[in-house]
């Protein structure tokens, strides 16, 4: 029995994206670029990758690179396109600690502050990597390269504490075969890359934490399965890791597979968020453009997608122009299908279409309620007060709103065998896969989840905090 409630595909479009809220915001002379990019209502279709994106919850962001944001041509399709970042060398270790225990932040922060001022949030990349070390670190090994890993991790995080959305903690550390890629690293002992996650998140626990690699896109490819099992075993140990960031370079003789979707499926099945983080496909082919979209777009917990640059002329594979936008900045075939797969995904991350017309538009048992009034330690008081978003046959979204303090910490309670599937608009740490634990991400006091109900529309019990 449907309720009479109106229907969903009607309301307006309360989330959209950092960057769109921070033009609404401060924009008044310039109404049009607003106008180009907030959702105007109904079912309009969103005009950049970005806002696309962000009706589901996602997002849709590239490589910068510090070197060319002097170049008004990249910077105005950068700040116009996408919501998150990626430094594309800037943040690796022979960029932040050039000489032992002595760090230059000044090329990532150059990125970094380009980014958040144009509404966008940062994927750090990366700590602990076979490659791009600096030289000093290249020659070193066994317990003082141990060492010198921790005190690298440390002190970048310390650095970017409570500022990135995402850190590739470690990059590219397997073989083909799925075995351990031999590296001095990885020459300091086995447990190295469960050492380097553990440090980070003592580091900043406000941060997701990433392993990320290339040629993990296959299902039943060695390297995949030697990740997976890393992930499993790390999730089975209590080892830190909370997402997996598969680069997806389809260049240099490497195309979609047809399994990828079962692949980002089974690695968000471990509990983990899943991105596509450095995406380029040989000459932008279109449908292997829209087959990778549609297949993060078909997973909820695959979060967003980042391609690995602006134009095919910035492209570090720029004979294989594989990216959406042309040398002269036009945008090519494959941003259109890009585009399409992202506004067909329409709101709230989904792993099947739903018809919302002959399924239960919104809990069937009584919603707690709405408004949890939260604890009061230290020194003040918040609330956090739960609203309606849109649902749908498997899932719902809430509104929450904080009232009261600026720094702030709520803590949900979701009844099992309800799921979160996406965040908006917050830091989250999941100290279990029913607890979320979200703080401010310098995008305000309103955010929202995707709860996936699994039979059950509970809404879940929230507590405010402020520290
Ligand atoms: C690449 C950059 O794009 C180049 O500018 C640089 O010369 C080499 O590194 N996997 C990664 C990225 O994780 O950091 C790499 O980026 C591409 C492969």
């Amino acid at each position: 029995m449907a309720e009479s409630s109106p229907d969903p595909r009607r309301r307006r479009r309360w989330w959209r994206s950092p960057a769109t809220r921070v033009l609404a915001g401060v924009t008044t002379v310039a109404a049009t670029a607003a106008v180009l990019v907030t959702a105007p209502g109904a079912d309009a279709a969103a005009s950049t990758l970005g806002a696309a994106a962000a009706q589901s919850g996602r997002y849709f962001g590239t490589a910068i690179a510090a070197g060319r944001l002097s170049n008004s041509a990249y910077t105005t399709i950068a700040a116009r396109e996408f919501n998150m970042v990626t430094p594309e060398n800037e943040m690796k270790p022979d960029a932040t600690e050039p000489n032992q225990n002595q760090f230059n932040f000044s090329a990532g922060d150059q990125v970094y502050n380009w980014a958040v001022s144009h509404g966008s949030r940062v994927r750090g990349h990366t700590l602990a990597w076979h490659a791009q070390q600096p030289g000093w670190m290249q020659s070193m090994g066994g317990s003082a390269l141990r060492s010198a890993m921790i005190n690298h991790i440390q002190k970048v995080m310390a650095h970017y504490q409570g500022k990135l959305a995402y850190w590739d903690v470690v990059n590219e550390a397997f073989n083909e075969d799925g075995s351990r890629r031999s590296s001095n690293l990885q020459s300091t002992g086995n447990d190295w890359i469960e050492v380097a996650f553990r440090t980070a998140r003592a580091a900043d626990p406000s941060v997701k934490l990433c392993y990320n690699d290339y040629n993990i896109d296959n299902w039943s490819y060695g390297k995949t399965q030697g990740v997976y099992r890393m992930i499993q075993d790390f999730k089975s140990r209590g080892v830190p890791i909370d997402c997996v960031g598969l680069q997806a370079h389809f260049t240099g003789g490497s195309s979609v597979p047809g399994n990828f979707q079962q692949t980002i499926s089974s690695f968000a099945a471990l509990g983990v968020d899943v991105a596509l983080t450095e995406v380029d496909v040989t000459n932008a082919n279109t449908s292997q453009y829209s087959a990778l979209t549609q297949a993060c777009m078909n997973v909820a917990r695959c979060v967003g997608i980042t391609v690995w640059g602006v134009r095919d002329s910035d492209s570090w594979r720029s004979s294989e122009s594989p990216l959406l936008f042309d040398g002269n900045g036009n945008k090519k075939a494959a941003y259109t299908s890009v585009l399409n797969a992202l506004n067909a995904a329409g709101p709230g991350p989904t792993t099947t279409p739903t018809t919302p017309t002959t399924t239960p538009t919104g809990p069937t048992t009584t919603p707690t309620t709405p408004t949890t009034t939260p604890t009061t330690p230290g020194g003040g008081s918040c609330t956090a007060t739960l609203s309606a978003g849109q649902s749908w046959g498997d899932r719902y979204n809430l509104n929450v709103s904080v009232s009261g303090a600026s720094s702030w910490t709520v803590t949900m309670n979701v009844p099992s065998p309800e799921r979160i599937s996406a965040t908006w608009n917050i830091n989250a740490t999941w100290p279990s896969s029913q607890v979320l634990i979200a703080t401010p991400n310098g995008n305000g006091n309103n955010w929202g989840v995707t709860i996936m109900t699994n039979g059950n529309w509970t809404w879940p019990s929230v507590s405010c905090s402020t520290s």
